[in-house]
């Protein structure tokens, strides 16, 4: 036998069992962010690299070793996109969608990272993400989190998912503190693990989220951004906890959220659970007001978010918020054979026309009577539509009730629309 070839790892089959999860949380995410005026963008899976190096920032983790970056035939730098939102900048740019305007974007698809897979990580994993385009108050940033919680309300998992906030202040107030908080790791180098040293040097604010027991323990006393804000970043932050307090959204201050991504300044937000273990973040994301002119635009503030669908699926289906697939048909329809092929054809047909919404699933492949009904039984379909040799007869349809036990009927096929409107109300 041949050797068969397996999928990437780190990239998931979704089998249909696990399909009708997706669809169930793809179908509440949809709504509610329909309910809030959000519209849908839709931008290609491969951007040239020079989006993300130039968005994501040089020293991070993601462009310095995730991406999935090669050479077209064409000799052109491509990658597969790592995250949504540089897309969305870039597709606002090219269409004049930003400039003096506000616009209200979600999306939803697949994003690649070469990262060490494991529970809640993978190398293509998929984004629900938010971003919205010209509106600068915390009033915006305070919508994006009620809408957050209002999809874990959906979700009934209101109780898992805890916020964590903090600001990053302005370019130059963040470039202030840098010097502060170099200075304070400088005197402490001799703690710091080989990481958070090479960090020191590079993105020293990302020694702040290290999950080294130690430099946590030096990090607790080192300078707090908090303490560094500029007074309208200290006015934002306030003006948005107000907010949330207001709705009733509890929230931490988290003084090493910072973020692993280069383009953010003041909010900085992420929701997190203790159910899923070290990948415990469901949806993370801030305020990015510098990106569009970052990418050529003209100045336009921007703010978003993006959650982790296999986190919050997992999530869920750990706390047994998402249904089994019970069925994949309502209708069988099988018959006598080669002759009741196409009479059942023509009626599976004249059903799904009437009434689209029922599953009308054909048997097909053969098989005597026994054989069809084991199959319209596993199907999970409630009725069977037979056509046997004297229903072709008479231009009948037995109907079969699977389910409740009641007593088949044949009825003439003219009738059979009528009677499955009857059934199915
Ligand atoms: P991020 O924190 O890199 O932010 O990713 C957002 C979320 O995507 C994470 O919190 C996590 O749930 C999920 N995620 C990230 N990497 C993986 C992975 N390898 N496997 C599974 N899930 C993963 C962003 O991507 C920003 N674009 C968010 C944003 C939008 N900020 C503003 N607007």
């Amino acid at each position: 036998m041949a050797t068969q070839i397996q999928a990437i790892r780190g990239m998931n089959d979704c089998l249909p069992e696990e399909s009708f999860k997706w669809q169930q949380v793809e179908n509440t995410l949809r709504q509610v962010v329909a309910a809030y005026g959000y519209s849908e963008i839709r931008t290609p899976i491969v951007e040239n690299t020079a989006l993300f190096k130039r968005s994501i920032g040089e020293v991070t983790d993601i462009v310095e070793k995730e991406m999935y970056t090669f050479s077209d035939r064409n000799d052109e730098s491509l990658t597969l996109r790592p995250e949504g939102t540089a897309a969305c900048v870039r597709a606002g740019n090219e269409h004049g969608l930003l400039y003096n305007q506000e616009q209200r974007l979600w999306y939803m698809g697949p994003m690649f990272r070469y990262e060490r897979p494991q529970k809640g990580r993978y190398r293509q994993f998929h984004q629900f993400g938010v971003e919205v385009f010209g509106l600068d108050g915390p009033d915006i940033d305070a919508e994006l989190i009620l809408m957050t919680a209002r999809f874990w309300k959906a979700f009934g998992i209101r109780d898992q998912v805890k916020l964590q906030l903090n600001s990053l202040g302005s370019n130059e107030a963040r470039a202030n503190y840098r010097e502060k908080l170099v200075s304070y790791l400088a005197a402490h180098e001799d703690q710091l693990d080989e990481d958070s040293r090479r960090r020191m040097q590079t993105n020293p604010l990302r020694v702040l989220d290290s999950k080294d027991p130690k430099v946590q323990a030096v990090v607790a006393d080192a300078p707090k951004l908090i303490d560094h804000l500029d007074d309208e970043s200290k006015a934002h932050l306030d003006g948005l906890c107000q907010l949330l307090d207001a709705a009733g959204i509890s929230y931490e201050i988290n003084h090493c959220l910072v973020r692993g991504l280069d383009y953010y300044n003041r909010t900085v937000f992420e929701w997190v659970t203790d159910s899923l273990g070290a990948q415990g973040t469901v949806c993370a994301g801030g305020r990015y007001d510098g990106l569009v002119e970052q990418l050529g635009g003209r100045h336009t503030t921007a703010v978003g978010f993006a959650m982790g669908m296999e986190r919050l699926i997992l999530l869920l289906d750990t706390l047994g918020q998402l249904h089994q697939a019970a069925s994949t048909a309502d209708v069988y329809v099988l018959g006598s054979g080669d002759s009741s092929t196409a009479v059942a054809n023509q009626l599976a047909e004249a059903v799904r026309e009437a009434m689209p919404k029922l599953r009308v699933l054909n048997h097909r492949g053969g098989g005597n009577f026994k054989k069809q009904f084991k199959r319209a039984d596993k199907s999970g379909a409630q009725v069977a539509l037979i056509i046997g040799e004297d229903e072709m007869a008479h231009s009948q349809v037995t109907i079969k009730y699977l389910r409740t036990g009641a007593d088949q009927v044949t009825i003439s096929q003219a009738q059979l629309i009528d009677h499955l409107r009857e059934y199915f109300v």
